[in-house]
């Protein structure tokens, strides 16, 4: 990852808070590494400006972050309507159908960015894309329950083709294994998944016993960021 890269995601995150977090309110916080430059500049307006903030988690690490800044710790049980989500994506194409799940916390993003009406979306200019696929190619994440991982990348690879492999984790022998104790497949789509709406390719996988969420975020982000190049955004 090149400086120019971090610098883009950087003054993506630092202008999506300066824009987007409202004194007295509940905000939720995503997670990857562009949400770190995020949290860094709003612990830094949270201190300057004396600001009331409350901080929802969309996974551990987010939550490590926000302990780790002195920030204000709440959840969805205390918070169910947030101000705005600012988060993170691996792909965002041009109608801003996102593809989200490259860190494995795809399912409390998702379930913490339908509660708010403002889903704010921080990247760097190499997530802008025409169509999925185009710049993230490990594919799209799906959270399986992990007896049924088989079952769900037959159905998957024999109703949509492609292939659906369980991700492996690094620094262990076996799967990765996501916040919620779940599997994640990579579904890696054919070429012809572009003739369909990705909405209802994304119904369809949904009703897959054993499937919990998808990493397709469609009709959610209200805006995104993207830091470019030239220093702008
Ligand atoms: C986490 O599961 C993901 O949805 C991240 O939000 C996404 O992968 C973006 O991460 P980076 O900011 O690290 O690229």
């Amino acid at each position: 990852m090149t400086n120019l890269v971090e610098e883009a995601k950087r003054i993506a995150a630092y202008q999506a808070v300066d824009d987007n977090v409202l004194n007295n309110t509940a905000v939720g916080i995503g997670s990857g590494s562009t949400v770190v430059y995020a949290v860094d500049r709003l612990a830094e307006r949270i201190k300057a400006e004396k600001l009331k903030i409350v901080c929802v988690p969309t996974s551990f690490q987010a939550r490590q972050l926000i302990l780790k800044n002195n920030m204000v710790l709440g959840d969805l049980e205390t918070h169910p309507d947030l101000s705005c989500v600012i988060d993170g994506a691996d792909e965002v194409d041009e109608n801003l159908v996102l593809i989200k799940g490259g860190g494995g916390c795809l399912t409390q993003e998702k379930i913490v960015a339908s509660c708010t009406p403002k889903l704010v979306i921080i990247a760097d200019h190499t997530k802008q894309s025409k169509n999925l696929g185009d710049r993230y190619k490990k594919g799209i994440p799906i959270e399986v329950i992990p007896l049924a991982y088989v079952p769900v990348q037959k159905k998957i690879e024999t109703i949509f083709g492609g292939q659906a492999p369980v991700r492996m984790a690094k620094s262990k022998a076996g799967p990765v294994v996501t916040d919620n104790g779940n599997f994640i497949l990579d579904w890696q789509f054919p070429p012809e998944t572009l003739n369909n709406s990705w909405e209802s390719i994304n119904n369809k996988l949904i009703l897959i016993p054993g499937v919990v969420e998808t990493g397709l975020f469609i009709n959610m982000a209200s805006r995104v960021y993207f830091g470019l190049q030239d220093g702008s955004v």
